[in-house]
């Protein structure tokens, strides 16, 4: 049930170190699946919605961090990705409910040429009776429509699986202070709730992050549109300027992901770009970034412990209240 809250939205949000903290817990069944595999040359992610900005997320961490070579694609584009999978390339397919009809027509297609690997959170769905490997992301049911604590799950997965894969023990500690830095975030809602107000006027937004943060951006701008009707639009921020930077003026809102980390200063560029535009800059960065705090209307901040590599488990949290807050603001 709903409990005390008005929304399964909100109830959602508000569980999700919870939705980390049990996923940590697939670490030993994850960690078997690694070993099996063996040596796997590439990876292809297949997803939709937001299942497929959790993949965004993982083919940078693959490439990034165990330099294997992937692919995302979006399952109702899967047809012209078919014929290039050979047995080498794990294919991943990244969805909450384990149903969604283009996945599971993807994945009846893959797993007659290559491994198959299903990241799911419905336990018995077609999925998981039809891949090779399964693993559970642990968020519980999710009534809402927004997918938002199964989105902080599978990313959760995600990070395991690239971190077991690449052997890098420094993110997967990394990962169990994931909680607590979502649990702040969400204690400061209220000053989410109160920026709401400044911004639910909008008729179109644009969410710019680069890197680790593009997908934080899609996935920001993805959650406006389908809860609050509100146009917008989440772009690579160094894309801004090959067209749509001439849509930007003074009655645009731009939110701007910028956690610290090698992309920080390219990212501040683009904030340079769309203020020279007169854009109404609201970034999301962390606690102390006095220069953020100077070129933007508002800020949100995020523990300043968090790096822009696990940015997307903490940072898309923010973007999920803005969503639910500018919807309340709307309907009210
Ligand atoms: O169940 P799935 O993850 O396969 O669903 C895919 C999309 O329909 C889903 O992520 C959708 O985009 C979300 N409800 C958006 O919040």
């Amino acid at each position: 049930s709903k409990g005390d809250h008005p929304y399964y939205m909100i109830k959602e949000i508000l569980e999700q170190p919870d939705a980390v903290e049990f996923t940590l817990g697939e670490r030993e069944n994850i960690q078997r699946i690694v070993d099996d595999l063996g040596d796997i040359k590439n990876i292809c992610f297949v997803a939709c919605g937001t299942s497929y900005h959790a993949s965004l997320t993982g083919k940078y961490l693959l490439q990034h961090l165990a330099k294997i070579k992937t692919d995302v694609v979006l399952a109702s584009e899967f047809k012209y990705t078919a014929d290039t999978l050979d047995k080498d390339t794990l294919v991943v397919f990244i969805s909450q409910s384990g149903e969604t009809l283009d996945s599971m027509n993807a994945l009846r297609i893959a797993k007659e040429t290559s491994p198959t690997l299903a990241i799911v959170n419905n336990i018995g769905s077609s999925m998981t009776e039809e891949a090779k490997y399964t693993i559970i992301t642990q968020a519980g049911p999710e009534k809402g429509v927004a997918a938002t604590k199964t989105y902080i799950a599978q990313l959760t997965a995600i990070y395991l699986f690239a971190g077991l894969l690449a052997n890098d023990e420094k993110l997967i500690n990394e990962l169990y202070n994931v909680p607590g830095y979502i649990r702040e975030v969400l204690k400061k809602s209220s000053e989410i709730e109160v920026l709401s107000k400044r911004y639910s006027f909008a008729d179109d937004l644009f969410y710019l992050g680069r890197g680790f943060s593009y997908p934080i951006a899609l996935e920001g701008a993805l959650k406006l549109k389908e809860i609050s009707l509100i146009h917008a639009e989440g772009y690579a921020s160094g894309e801004l300027k090959h067209g749509p930077l001439a849509l930007i003026n003074h009655k645009i809102p731009v939110i701007v992901i910028l956690p610290p980390g090698s992309d920080y200063e390219d990212t501040m560029v683009n904030l340079e770009e769309v203020k020279a535009r007169k854009a109404i800059i609201l970034s999301i960065c962390a606690e102390g970034d006095a220069k953020a705090e100077c070129k933007s209307r508002d800020v949100f901040t995020v523990n300043s412990k968090v790096s822009e590599t696990i940015a997307p488990l903490v940072y898309t949290v923010p973007l999920q209240l803005l969503a639910y807050y500018v919807t309340l603001e709307k309907v009210a």
